[in-house]
């Protein structure tokens, strides 16, 4: 058995600012790992689109809170990449839009939106306790004494070019000055709120993507992921054999952080 396959509650967070790659790795990393997959960003996405179609201003705090409050965001986990579902509807790619994309930020600087996030999050790592899970406070404020914290990073420009080529797969054309005049705006938007800013969480792996293609990024991670777990299954057994008591899992609840 892997000593990832050993541990039964293990969290890897992944932060970062758009373009670095974090769903794509994320998703590819918890495939590798045999672990679930979460995307955050899909969260407060959903929350964006919802406040749209409602002719709700994205930057009216109130009226988006208090929608947020009532909406139900769940995922089918039955489906890989789990299915992203707003009050029982599947929203698909109408998130990645750029309307949506360009209404998030104000969203996600929302206190009450982030409040209710935070909660969702931790509630779906209690029922999915062995997870990736990918955004910007992940590994800083969701779940800081996660086993794995990554923070991804990457030039504006090379993360600029990315967006542009992933939007052109999926036959959307845009302009990169555009695009990385929306990253920057997005950088300092994520990294300037109040609550969970975009932060490189304390004692995180920083691994720089602009230089390194996806296949390398992964393996990157996957080596990291192993040796913190090989460590922390080698903390659970001095323990226990001190005679200390780790519960009922290897890492048991409150994982170790490196
Ligand atoms: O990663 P993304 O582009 O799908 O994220 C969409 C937006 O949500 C982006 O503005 C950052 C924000 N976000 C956040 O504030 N906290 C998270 N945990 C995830 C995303």
């Amino acid at each position: 058995m892997s000593v990832v396959a050993a541990i039964a509650e293990f969290i890897v967070t992944i932060d970062g600012p758009a373009g670095t790659g974090k769903s794509t790795v994320a998703h590819r990393l918890a495939r590798r790992l045999g672990l679930e997959f979460l995307d955050t960003g899909a969260m407060y996405r959903a929350a964006a689109l919802r406040a749209l179609e409602l002719g709700i201003d994205p930057a009216d705090g109130e009226r988006v809170a208090a929608l947020v409050r009532d909406l139900e965001i769940r995922f089918d986990w039955r489906c890989d990449p789990p299915d992203l579902l707003v009050d029982g509807e599947s929203v698909g790619d109408r998130i990645r839009t750029q309307e949506v994309t360009r209404a998030v930020s104000a969203v996600a600087s929302n206190p009450t939106v982030r409040a209710a996030m935070v909660e969702a999050q931790r509630e779906i790592a209690s029922l999915h306790p062995r997870l990736v899970t990918e955004g910007r406070d992940q590994g800083s404020v969701v779940f800081p004494d996660a086993h794995v914290r990554i923070y991804l990073d990457a030039r504006p420009e090379i993360r600029a070019r990315r967006r542009v080529e992933q939007l052109a797969t999926k036959g959307i054309v845009t302009c990169e000055a555009e695009v990385l005049a929306q990253i920057l705006e997005r950088d300092r938007s994520d990294s300037s709120r109040r609550d969970g800013p975009l932060v490189c969480p304390h004692g995180a792996d920083v691994v720089d993507t602009s230089d390194i293609d996806i296949d390398d990024v992964i393996d990157r991670l996957e080596s990291i992921v192993r040796e913190r777990a090989g460590a922390a299954l080698r903390n659970a057994h001095r323990t226990q054999s001190s005679g200390g008591n780790v519960g009922g899992s290897a890492c048991g609840d409150g994982a170790t952080a490196p």
